[in-house]
């Protein structure tokens, strides 16, 4: 059952004057990222209102980057317009008739960077992970640290573990940039 997100109005992250849902202070973190990392292919599950993937829309398009994002819901129209302006492909489906076509994307031989924040975050992450190429990272959302370990924190559900130690040559990169605003940041050191 859908439930709403506890995070308040004032703790949410503002980009152009409107409202993300993502934590207050996040941008300079991903502004950080961005001058560091740079991509080639940008792929975002969970548009959500499609304000923070105005932001991630421009960095894609700063570095020369295809972007696509899914969404089963849809973006108000305003936002579409914006979105098609700045080269991003917005899908409205379920991410998961799109599996193949990801993983297509993900196999290009060219940098990429797959952002999760949408669906059952956790199975979507775990099924991803084995496909990413070296040097490709993966954010996912929802998750904090608790006791020197990663644990994916739903809001308001409850919290799921995901155990790296399974996926060969994944590291957890920027904690300390990420772990607040509760991205975990992973990349693919080597192929497999
Ligand atoms: C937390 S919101 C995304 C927030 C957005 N990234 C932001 O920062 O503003 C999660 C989104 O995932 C979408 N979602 C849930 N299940 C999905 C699925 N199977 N495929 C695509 N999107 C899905 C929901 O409709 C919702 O808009």
């Amino acid at each position: 059952m859908a439930r709403k997100s506890n995070v308040k109005v004032k703790d949410r992250e503002t980009y152009n004057g409107r409202l993300t849902k993502q934590l207050k202070g996040v941008i300079p973190k991903f502004d950080e990222f961005f001058k560091k990392e740079k991509f080639k292919s940008i792929i975002e599950i969970g548009t959500g209102n499609g304000i923070f993937s105005t932001y991630i829309a421009k960095n894609a398009k700063e570095m020369e980057a295809s972007f696509i994002t899914y969404d089963i819901r849809a973006v108000a129209k305003d936002i579409k317009k914006e979105l098609d302006e700045l080269g991003c492909i917005v899908i409205r489906d379920d991410m998961n008739n799109h599996r193949k076509e990801i993983i297509a994307m993900i196999k290009k031989p060219e940098r990429c960077l797959l952002l999760i924040d949408g669906a059952d975050k956790t199975e979507p992450v775990e099924f991803f992970l084995n496909f990413l190429k070296k040097d490709d990272i993966l954010l996912s959302h929802d998750y904090y640290k608790q006791d020197g370990d990663y644990l994916s924190k739903l809001f308001y559900i409850h919290t799921r573990h995901i155990d790296l130690n399974v996926f060969n040559n994944i590291d957890v990169i920027y904690r300390d940039l990420f772990s607040d605003y509760l991205w975990l940041c992973m990349k693919k050191e080597l192929n497999d």
